[in-house]
């Protein structure tokens, strides 16, 4: 059984990412929720606990809270912003709102007091701080550790109860030392050697599969993407022929997509793959069809059907292999639960699995994105796949602004291919989020040869970002933009025309329907 640290979720924006560093400590560690009990955490090899920062204030009355048993299991604990005001509540002390005192963004911290958390980290150094709150009096058993300019207890441990808080966010990258700070945490003070890596993870997900599936048959959707990928691949791994990918060809893919999956699921590793060209059938269902969220619905539906149908061939097979990632799941242990408001109805294939009478394996539900496309790369999935640019489920039906025909479909899909080969150039490509051509149904003027022309526009979408959730728009450099700009009028039949998106998100999105 691997080291095992659980980390409590009070609701903190920063809660994945406090989970991502600890793996990158070689550390197996889960977001669970907040009131989990001791008995729950005693089936692990449990060596720390960690309290989240969160929203609330521990003093209201709803503000969520800890099991008090946690205190006893003799495990160190560390807490973090909220996490440490509830501990140090939990031990005896007194938290009040901050006023007038908040601290929000980068603060030199002066540590102050002797302990393993800080050991290798400068006196004097830079930390994030975002509190309102903060701890005021302490009883006897804790030491002061730290101050900075606004908050007299920045960092506190209780050497009885081995539990350590700190005010500051050791897992963002505006806390430089951060990464010290949670090694000593998770080396000196809780005794982990880091026994935990992705290659092992890999070789023990595909055991398993291997035992919990026996003789069964698994069919897989597969989209092209990263994660439907390396779930193939997890799965072949485990029980080879007995895995039967389905890929279906809904006529709004970039150009090569399909041509690609062929040739690496069924050429390369030898994959049973059925491919269903569907093409006329999801044009069909969007003739007339402008509207964005109908064209995603429409999509969708026709997807669900389709799958269904191909699925039922395989009347042997008991399971469904599905990518769901670690951050999906976790959305369902949060106590402030996913994003409130749904801006664009994501499509997936949800409810299809029991409706088929499948039953679910979902063997990426513990990884984080960038850990599965480690994984893929380890199981020799070609790069072009591996860090592949996220791509919508409705793909270019929603980037053809307007009616989606196969005639705009041909011409948005060779000018987006043009996109692709030029950024593919750029020395920056790999840290583009998405770049992507998109055809907007307006027609403008224009002059090729003597002739004059009158053709639709081509608008080009380069953004970074890190989760999709916020974008900015990318400064690229101009012999690059031009080259785009030139190739596209001059070789797409029915552009005269590009446009460059300086708009980030929010206010506005990646996509532009
Ligand atoms: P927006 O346009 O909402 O996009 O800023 C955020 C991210 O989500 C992707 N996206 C979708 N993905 N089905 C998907 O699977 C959809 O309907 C969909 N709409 C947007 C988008 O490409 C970006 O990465």
């Amino acid at each position: 059984m691997a080291e095992f640290v659980a980390i409590l979720d009070f609701g903190s924006q920063y809660t994945q990412l406090i989970a991502r560093r600890v793996r990158e400590s070689n550390v197996y560690c889960e977001i669970l929720r907040f009131d989990t009990t001791p008995e729950e955490l005693s089936s692990h090899d449990l060596k720390g606990i960690i309290l989240s920062g969160g929203p609330s204030g521990v003093y209201e009355e709803e503000a969520p809270r800890c099991h008090p048993g946690l205190f006893e299991l003799d495990v160190p604990i560390l807490g973090i912003c909220y996490g440490m005001q509830l501990g140090c509540e939990c031990l005896g002390g007194t938290v009040i709102p901050a006023t007038g005192h908040r601290e929000y963004g980068a603060t030199e911290l002066e540590i102050t007091g002797q302990a393993d958390l800080f050991e290798g980290v400068d006196k004097s150094t830079m930390v994030w701080m975002s509190h309102g709150d903060r701890v005021d009096d302490l009883p006897d058993g804790f030491r002061r550790l730290a101050q900075s300019a606004n908050c007299p207890t920045a960092a506190v441990v209780h050497d009885a109860n081995r539990f350590y808080g700190i005010q500051f966010h050791p897992e963002v990258t505006h806390t430089p030392q951060g990464r010290t700070v949670l090694d000593n945490f998770l080396r000196k003070i809780c005794g982990c050697t880091g026994d935990w890596s992705l290659r092992q993870f890999t070789q023990e997900t595909i055991a398993q599969l291997k035992e919990d599936l026996g003789d069964s048959h698994v069919v897989c959707g597969l989209s092209g993407g990263v994660d439907s990928s390396v779930v193939a691949l997890l799965l072949h791994r485990a029980i080879g022929d007995r895995l039967h990918c389905i890929f279906v060809d809904n006529g709004v893919l970039r150009a090569g997509e399909k041509e690609e999956v062929e040739t690496t699921f069924r050429e390369h590793f030898k994959i049973d793959l059925t491919v269903v060209d569907a093409e006329k059938r999801f044009l069909d269902e969007l003739s007339g069809v402008t509207e964005p969220e109908a064209k995603r619905k429409r999509i969708g539906e026709t997807f669900i059907e389709i799958f269904e149908e191909e699925a039922r061939r395989f009347d042997g097979a008991e399971y469904l292999a599905q990518g769901t990632l670690y951050p999906d799941v976790i959305e369902s242990v949060s106590p402030i639960g996913g994003p409130s408001a749904t801006i664009k109805s994501h499509h997936n294939v949800g409810g299809l699995p029991e409706k088929l009478g499948f039953k679910l394996v979902e063997p990426l539900r513990y990884l984080f994105k960038d850990e599965a496309r480690l994984i893929g790369e380890e199981l020799g999935l070609p790069k072009e796949i591996v860090h592949r640019q996220p791509f919508p489920g409705p793909g270019l039906a929603i980037r053809a602004l307007g009616e989606v025909t196969a005639e705009r479909l041909k011409v948005l899909r060779d000018a987006d291919a043009i996109v692709r080969e030029e950024m593919e150039t750029y020395e920056n490509y790999a840290s583009i989020w998405q770049s992507f051509a998109v055809l907007l149904p307006v027609r403008t003027v224009g002059v090729q040869g003597d002739q004059r022309t009158y053709d639709e526009i081509a608008a080009l979408r380069v953004v970074d970002s890190t989760d999709g959730m916020t974008a900015n728009w990318v400064y690229l450099p101009r012999d690059l933009l031009a080259r785009i700009s030139n190739r596209i009028c001059n070789e797409v039949a029915g552009v005269n025309r590009v446009v460059l998106d300086i708009s980030s998100k929010p206010p506005s999105t990646i996509e532009f329907e």
